[in-house]
Order: C-alpha cells, then structure tokens, then sequence
C-alpha cells in the first residue's frame, strides 16, 4: 500500500492533528490493558518482600502476597501473570532436579493462583536456570551448556506446570528441539489445552542483568550464554527460530528483548501473522526508572510511548513490569 499524499494545499496532515478528538479519531494504534502480561516473582515464606534494587518498584512476593497481587491484576483486567522464582540456594544441584518437583516454589505458586483467582491466566518460564548453581538455562556438562539432555529435563519441568494448572507454559532457555518435546510431552500426559508462548527469538542481552538480581542469577552466572541465545547482529535466524517453533507446536511466539529489537516484532507479525509478545526487560525498565527518577524524562509519559511502540510494531502483547502501573493508570 501507498500511502496517498495529495499536493499542498489539498492535503495538510496538520488537519487531522489539531485536536485532541481528532488526534484520537485517527490514531492507528491503542494500549489496552488486555495487551498486558505482567511478569512477577516469588519468593519462599509468608507475608513477606523484598524489593529488588536494580528493579525500583518491583519486589520478590511470598506465595500469599503473590495471590494478592494477582486478584489486585485481574480486579483491574490485566489477562495474564508469568511467575519466576527465586530458588533457595540450597535447592540448587548440578541436576537440576527442583525444576520438575511437582510442589517446587514456582508449581506451589501456578496452584495457589489458579485456586484463588482462576480468572487470571498463569504463565511460568520453562528454563534450568533458577535451579542451576552455575545460572545457566541448560545442564552444564565438562564447561558446555548439552543440548539433548537439557530438553528432556525441560519437557518434564513443562509437564509439572501443566499438573499445577498453568495456562501457558513460556520456555526461555533456547535450546533447540525444547518446543516438541514440551508439546509431545504435554500430549502424552492429557494436557491438551495448555499454550506454549515460545521465547523464540531471544537474543544474548545485556539488558537482562536486573532480572538476574531478581532471581538471584547474576552472582552465579558463569560465562554468558551467547551459544544458545541469539547474536544480536541477526534478523534471518530470528524467522527461522519462530517458522521452527511454530512447526513445533508453539501456539504464540515471543521477541526478546522488546525495544532494541522492534524491527523483529514487525518482521515476525507481517510474515507469519501469529499471535505476537515483545518482553520488556529489566534493564529496559530499569532505565526508565532511572532516567525519571532523576528528573531526566517523564516516567509515565515514556511508559507509555514505549508500550505503544510494540503495538505499532505488531504486538498483540507485551510483558511489562509496568502492567500495574499501566493498569491503574488506564483504570482512573
Ligand atoms: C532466563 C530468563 C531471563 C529472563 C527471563 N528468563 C534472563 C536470561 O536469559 O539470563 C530475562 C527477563 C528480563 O530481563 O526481564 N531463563
């Protein structure tokens, strides 16, 4: 499509910008709060915080306040919450094998949600990492992050949080093979229904470092994991990451990190025209916290131009440390 522009005076694009009723009349693109997956963490104990410093405004929740904090985000409409845990040090084993207890932090947290607020849609991540000492999202055997083995752990972990009642299942480790195996898996045990939202085209950021303050990664990471996350010199291999995972049995993808790499979002919507999620990460909402809390930009005004970003681009979604904020806001 070519967009129509007539001569000067018969066209003045001033004309549709001149008010407010205007303005909104011929607006392409709005925000909604169904647009919003909030992503949280969990944490052992009861009744109990901890706010993250890397995070302003963002806390670790015990299962109890975790519920709380998901009746507040479906009183308000927000569709879904994606819980990451903060594992117990002491849980963490070269095998990994917290990651498919069926009463693990994260599975304990999917079944307290479901029961108290079924309405809200329950995401999980689907990676080794929060169970991993050396904080990578796959085993690591003689210095390298295996492939093969990684995946069937996944696929059981994946099948742990389907038992719990997890809607949508969100694997973030980007092995390859982890898609089908999680849907064969899920298949085999009777759980048909549950999403599987792909980290598709998650790329090696340095954007990602508040996140690993979060769940307690960042001391331990040894190594960065540039040999299953994507470099973020390409756009092909992005393509072929989501053709692959929706060949797979992935029902939505995802793009990660959401603004360095809008061009991806676009690229994927106009190819594959799928149900299509940017996540926001900590470093980007970290620096917005920054910037406005030093009075260099105005903090709500640049979340909310950075949220319409992704929907211009061609999100039907986003995951956002601001879901509440954007909620509340869009609510008054
Ligand atoms: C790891 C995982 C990461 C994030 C979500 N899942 C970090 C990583 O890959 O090291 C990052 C999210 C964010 O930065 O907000 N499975």
């Amino acid at each position: 499509m070519t967009p129509v522009v007539a001569p000067f005076p018969l066209t003045r694009l001033r004309r549709t910008r001149k008010s407010a009723a205007l303005r909104a009349l011929t607006r392409q693109n709005t925000l909604t709060v169904h647009d919003l997956i909030w992503p949280v963490f969990v944490m052992d104990g009861t009744d109990a915080s901890y706010d993250i410093p890397s995070m302003p405004g963002v806390k670790r929740l015990t299962v109890d306040r975790l519920v709380a904090a998901a009746r507040d985000a479906a009183a308000l409409g927000i569709p879904a919450i994606c819980i990451f845990p903060y594992t117990d040090p002491a849980l963490k084993t070269d095998c990994c094998s917290e990651a498919w207890n069926p009463d693990n932090l994260s599975n304990r947290a999917i079944r307290a949600i479901k029961d108290a607020v079924p309405e809200i849609a329950v995401m999980t991540d689907v990676a080794l990492d929060p169970y991993n000492p050396d904080g990578h999202d796959g085993f690591v055997r003689n210095g390298h992050v295996v492939n093969d083995e990684t995946v069937e752990a996944l696929a059981k972990m994946a099948v742990e949080q389907a038992r719990a009642g997890a809607d949508i299942l969100g694997p973030s480790d980007m092995m390859d093979g982890r898609i089908g195996a999680m849907r064969a898996a899920c298949e085999a045990e009777g759980f048909r229904d549950v999403a599987i939202l792909s980290y598709a085209a998650k790329y090696a950021s340095a954007f990602y470092g508040p996140f690993r303050d979060a769940v307690g990664a960042s001391g331990a990471l040894k190594g960065d994991k540039k040999t299953y996350q994507m470099d973020p010199g390409n756009s092909d291999e992005a393509l072929r990451l989501i053709h692959r995972d929706l060949m797979e049995g992935a029902d939505m993808v995802m793009v990660k990190p959401g603004l360095p790499y809008l061009d991806i979002c676009r690229l994927t919507k106009d190819q594959f025209g799928v149900p299509t999620y940017a996540y926001q990460v900590s470093g980007e909402y970290a620096m917005v916290k920054a910037a406005a809390a030093n009075g260099w930009i105005d903090g709500d005004a640049v979340m909310f131009e950075s949220l319409m970003a992704f929907k211009r681009a061609g999100c039907d979604g986003i995951l956002s440390y601001f879901a509440m904020d954007v909620a509340r806001a869009l609510d008054a």
